[in-house]
């Protein structure tokens, strides 16, 4: 019997599939999506909503009036926000306003998804309490998000995710292991900047995670990476066995000539993550495992 109704936003998305498909079997997940349900099973809610219209999103969870809410929705590519500022100012932090102002008129708990953007990348392994310092307008409209949504909803968790690992599940999505499976499917080379420095984590335990969040009493800022600090160059080579790639494949390149500057290392330091949560957020190979499992559907190992 569902005994907690919590609403995932921004449903038809990359993180969020991670949290749809292993909703917990107590609750009623309402998962609202301007697209058409990808996927049927009990205790899934599905509500086709045009969350880009200003105040249906916040309409939809006062009348959900649920116990919890995980917002997603964002425009998380970097080189388009850095080139369609005003765009993106909308959707990445007045939606997050309007939606942290309706969780907090129904009391719901909010865990809104930020990430590791927001610092500037020169030292790395930030803690939750670091001085934050985007450098690309992505980074800057992810923090202007996190200080509306505390000013909305101060009882909400910004949750800081690092680079996700993952393969799409409930359709959307560009991850790099899709990336690198197309690759060997065509025999290329995998040439990727060695100049970024992050904490990957696996969307499978990202998706555990934010469930927990949205039941345990956690409230304020939490970093939500991987447990292994690593270059591209570096994970690619990690991963590629385990996906059928030859490692020589990989290659480091010079950074990409992008419209957006990268902070160099922006990896997060999991300290306050792994005391509060009972999910481990492992390194590059455990992660895969979890995802590999995930999608065949057998225990991880
Ligand atoms: N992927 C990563 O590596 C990563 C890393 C750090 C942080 N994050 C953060 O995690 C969250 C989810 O990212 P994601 O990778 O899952 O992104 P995603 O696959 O692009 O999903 C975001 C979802 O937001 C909704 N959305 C986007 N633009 C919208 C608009 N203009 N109006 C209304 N809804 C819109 C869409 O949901 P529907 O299609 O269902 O309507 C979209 O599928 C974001 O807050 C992002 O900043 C992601």
């Amino acid at each position: 019997m569902a005994d907690k109704n919590v609403v995932i936003t921004g449903a038809g998305g990359f993180v969020a599939g991670g949290v749809v498909l292993q909703a917990p079997g107590h609750w009623t997940a309402h998962a609202v999506s301007r697209g058409p349900a990808p996927v049927a099973r009990p205790g899934l809610v599905w509500h086709t909503v045009d969350a880009g219209a200003p105040g249906r999103l916040a309409a939809a969870i006062r009348d959900l009036r649920p116990d919890a809410v995980i917002h997603t929705v964002a425009n998380p590519n970097i080189d388009y926000c850095e080139t369609h500022r005003d765009e993106v100012v909308w959707v990445n932090v007045e939606l997050a306003r309007e939606v942290a102002g309706a969780a907090e008129a129904v009391g719901a708990k909010l865990v809104h998804c930020s990430t590791d953007n927001v610092f500037d990348g020169r030292r790395g392994m930030y803690r939750e309490d670091d001085d934050p310092g985007p450098v690309n307008f992505y980074g800057l409209t992810k923090l202007r998000a996190e200080e509306a949504v505390l000013a909305e909803c101060p009882g909400a968790v910004i949750a800081r995710v690092a680079i996700v690992m993952g393969l799409p599940l409930l359709g959307k999505g560009a991850p790099f292991l899709v990336r690198m499976a197309n690759a060997v499917a065509e025999g290329r080379k995998i040439v990727t900047p060695s100049n970024e420095v992050r904490t990957p984590v696996d969307l499978i335990s990202l998706g555990r995670a934010l469930i927990e969040l949205a039941e345990n009493d956690f409230a304020g800022v939490i970093h939500l990476g991987g447990s292994q600090r690593i270059d591209r160059v570096g994970m690619m080579r990690l991963i590629a066995p385990r996906m059928g790639v030859d490692p020589a494949l990989v290659e480091p390149g010079p950074a990409d000539n992008l419209p957006a500057p990268r902070p160099p290392d922006c990896s997060l330091d999991n300290m306050l993550a792994q005391r509060v949560l009972k999910t481990s957020l492992p390194g590059i190979l455990g992660g895969l495992e979890r995802v590999l499992a995930f999608r065949d559907g057998r225990p991880e190992r």
